[in-house]
């Protein structure tokens, strides 16, 4: 398992197989809120629930398993570098904009199976709901341009 996930990418990049895999289930996360977006449109809403939870899990998952530990390496301990200043910025305004994408979608998906306290709970949903579509969606943006500066345009591409 660890050999495939350090072996060579899909895509035709730098990048080994773990970041294609991130970069490839993070779109799917983000169709995933886009048709859940859709069935809440067409009243669907139990079926919607459940999208936007599967979606928000998946997420969960490629955070903390995918994305938090290279940051630490590559941006705060800087390993292998330095690297063109492109590289830290980016990778930075993506994790400070996912940083709050994930609190607040997390917390959304809470609120809609009623897992926040009385005080937390909101009951107009549609602004909540709408910001966290939002905000996945510009992280998922800022992830892919991560993903280019990583492994198409530095010089030094990080090697993991
Ligand atoms: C809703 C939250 C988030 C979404 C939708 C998201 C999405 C993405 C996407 C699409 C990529 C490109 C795939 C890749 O380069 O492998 C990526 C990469 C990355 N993200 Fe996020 N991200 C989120 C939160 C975060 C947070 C909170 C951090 C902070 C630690 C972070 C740090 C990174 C790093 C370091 C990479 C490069 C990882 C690598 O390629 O190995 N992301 N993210």
């Amino acid at each position: 398992m660890i050999d495939l996930l350090h072996a060579e990418g899909f895509l035709g990049t730098n990048a080994n197989f773990a970041a294609d895999m991130t970069l490839v289930l993070s779109l799917l996360v983000a169709a995933m809120f886009t048709v859940g977006f859709w069935l809440a449109r067409r009243e669907k809403y139990d079926a919607h629930k459940w999208v936007q939870t599967a979606g928000a899990v998946l997420n969960i998952i490629l955070v903390l398993w995918l994305m938090i530990l290279p940051y630490r390496d590559f941006i705060v301990r800087d390993a292998g570098g330095p690297r063109e200043s492109v590289f830290y910025y980016v990778t930075t305004i993506h994790a400070t904009v996912g940083f709050f994408a994930f609190v607040f979608g997390n917390y959304v998906v809470l609120r809609g199976h009623n897992l926040v306290p009385q005080a937390l709970r909101f009951n107009k949903y549609k602004p909540y709901m709408r910001t966290a579509y939002g905000l996945y969606i510009l992280s998922t943006l800022l992830g892919v341009w991560v993903y280019v500066t990583w492994f198409v345009t530095v010089s030094n591409p990080p090697v993991f």
